[in-house]
């Protein structure tokens, strides 16, 4: 059961950025569903989906003066709180997902992060943690204690048009992960 979050005046600002590039994409289903969430709990929050996004690779020149980068980076720079749907690969998260912590570097100082994870199966539960750890000692993030991990099973119509959430625990997950995270931006917001 998650408890409603009063908001404070200030206006919230949460980002969630769908990472995967695959045309029908289950990270994409529960980015989706997450920012329903969001509005649900009367936060503000935006969609961010990498296909979308002509997203050079980082070069550490200028790779992020790009147009596509440059709105991301400020997008990122801007937000109170930023929510990454991850697909697994590899046992980390995709090259996009971690070519965008390259590109934006210091946007991301400081940030509120959490994640949700696409996988194929049960065994990559962890593998977020190398991209959080960097997150966390290199940007000081805060990472948000929530984390979403669902695979093919909790998908109806899987890798359809069609596709949809079918996984209670999963929905719920979702729900409290939301509720966390505009929980930890309006205190830190008081702050
Ligand atoms: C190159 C590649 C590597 C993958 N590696 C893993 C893995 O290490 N562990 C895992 O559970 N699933 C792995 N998968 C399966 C994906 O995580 C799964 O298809 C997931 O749904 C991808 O997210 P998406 O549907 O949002 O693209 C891999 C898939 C690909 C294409």
């Amino acid at each position: 059961m998650v408890s409603p979050v009063q908001l404070e005046s200030h206006p919230m600002n949460i980002l969630v950025i769908s990472c995967s590039l695959h045309p029908q994409s289950r990270s994409y289903i529960l980015a989706r569903q997450l920012i329903q969430d969001l509005h649900a709990l009367g936060a503000s929050s935006t969609l961010y989906d990498l296909r979308d996004l002509d997203l050079p690779f980082c070069d550490a020149v200028s790779a992020d003066k790009t147009e596509a980068a440059v709105a991301i980076i400020k997008a990122i720079a801007e937000a109170d709180a930023i929510l990454l749907a991850v697909p697994i690969y590899n046992y980390d998260v995709n090259a996009a997902a971690k070519n965008l912590l390259e590109l934006g570097m210091r946007a991301w100082n400081n940030k509120i992060v959490g994640f949700i994870c696409a996988a194929g199966g049960r065994a990559s539960y962890m593998s977020v943690m190398g991209l959080a750890n960097s997150l966390m000692l290199d940007f000081r993030c805060l990472i948000v204690p929530r984390f979403v991990y669902a695979t093919k099973d909790d998908f109806g119509d899987d890798r359809l048009p069609t596709m949809h959430i079918t996984s209670d625990v999963i929905k719920a997950r979702l729900q409290e992960l939301a509720a966390t995270t505009v929980r930890l931006a309006t205190a830190l917001q008081q702050n």
